[in-house]
């Protein structure tokens, strides 16, 4: 199948099952592909019977993607685990070996983590999900130098050799690496839509930097609130996609106009602090459909936080965790974690210093 850039559905979400649209795609016409597929596999008492059929399903859904996706392009596969009456499906080694027979070259197996979610009683809570990064051939763009993230030591320098007192590290800073941290979007995100499984912008963003050029054409074929369409027009790159569900459909349709409805309401916060902010109206004329206090707030009161905040946060949170455990197993004191109860407490923590053993405070400046 041949077709020119022009007949390409550019820049429009279609409304309806994303096989119907993969199948009037031209070959070799996508320079990304990223998607969290639904995973809403059937009753709990058929899951393995629905797992097989879905894997199926999913199979003939990537092997499009897979056609349609340029020599250069590539492919991120967003998913989870999938428990069976208590037994892990974790969904990306399942997702693997069909990618692999889809002619897709991995990459990387990207660990997202969360710091939140359910508290688990018979097993360790699950803190991650996974996203698969495949390529159709070794001629793939990874665009390094623009998604480069700050140094830890800025002013290492090479001590001995000809290099001897230049900086041993890249002043544009370094690689991400494969585990994000990005926030889930959840209550109190100003991301956050009616749908229940968005994508955190700057996710998407890091993908399309990394994997694209300006003007290439990004496709997700499980659209759901839009994140993917926003985040590649913001970036001037084209984007094409599906979604089934008229209700998501709606609300991408209308974070992409960035403007209000007939009744004053935008899709979530973060639309209507941006149209406010553009246009200088006043925020209390507004709202947005998750609202439920009576004002929304400004940007400007807002606390958001970079991803680095958030990593550094949740290494502060686990070294704690982990040294209070070494502690309890040679039954000394826990350390004190300054940032206990939310924040960097102004009360001084009490001490019990009645045994002499000596106590040590963990020191993560955040
Ligand atoms: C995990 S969500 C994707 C959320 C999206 N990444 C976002 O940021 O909002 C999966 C979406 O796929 C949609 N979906 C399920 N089956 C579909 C199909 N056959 N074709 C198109 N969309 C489908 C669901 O309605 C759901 O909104």
């Amino acid at each position: 199948m041949n077709s020119s850039f022009l007949d390409l559905p550019l820049n429009q979400i279609f409304l309806g099952d994303c096989l119907k649209l993969l199948k009037q795609l031209p070959d070799e016409c996508v320079d990304l592909i990223v998607s969290s597929p639904p995973y809403n596999i059937g009753k709990e008492y058929e899951a393995k019977k629905a797992l097989e059929k879905y894997l199926e399903e999913q199979t003939i859904i990537l092997q499009e993607c897979s056609r349609i996706l340029k020599k250069t392009g590539s492919l991120f596969w967003q998913v989870g685990a999938f428990s069976n009456q208590g037994s892990l499906i974790p969904l990306d080694i399942r997702f693997f070996p069909i990618l692999e027979s889809c002619g897709l070259i991995p990459r990387n197996r990207i660990i997202w983590i969360r710091q939140h979610g359910l508290h688990a009683r018979n097993k360790f809570s699950c803190r991650h999900e996974t996203i698969l990064w495949f390529t159709k051939s070794n001629e793939y763009i990874f665009n390094l130098d623009s998604i480069r993230v700050p140094q830890k030591y800025q002013n290492k320098k090479h001590y001995k050799g000809q290099k001897k007192g230049e900086l041993s590290c890249n002043p544009k800073g370094k690689n991400p690496g494969d585990i994000w941290l990005f926030r889930n979007v959840k209550h109190n995100h100003e991301e956050q839509t009616i749908h229940p499984c968005q994508f955190p912008e700057d996710l998407i963003s890091r993908i399309i930097l990394a994997t694209t050029q300006t003007n290439d054409i990004v496709f997700d074929p499980y659209m759901g609130s839009g994140t993917v369409a926003v985040v590649s027009r913001n970036h001037q790159r084209n984007f094409m996609g599906s979604e089934i569900e008229e209700k998501y459909y709606h609300i991408a349709v209308r974070r992409l106009e960035e403007k209000p409805n007939q009744t004053n309401h935008f899709p979530n916060l973060k639309s209507l602090r941006n149209y406010v902010e553009k246009t200088g109206e006043n925020i209390e004329k507004y709202r947005f459909d998750m609202q439920t206090g009576k004002k929304a707030t400004e940007r400007k009161k807002a606390k958001i936080f970079p991803e680095e905040y958030h990593r550094q946060e949740l290494e502060h949170r686990l070294l704690y965790e982990e040294s209070a455990f070494s502690a309890d197993l040679r039954n000394e004191d826990r350390p004190i974690d300054v940032n206990l109860n939310g924040g960097r407490s102004k009360k001084k923590v009490k001490i019990d210093q009645s045994s002499d053993k000596n106590f040590k405070q963990l020191e993560i400046e955040l």
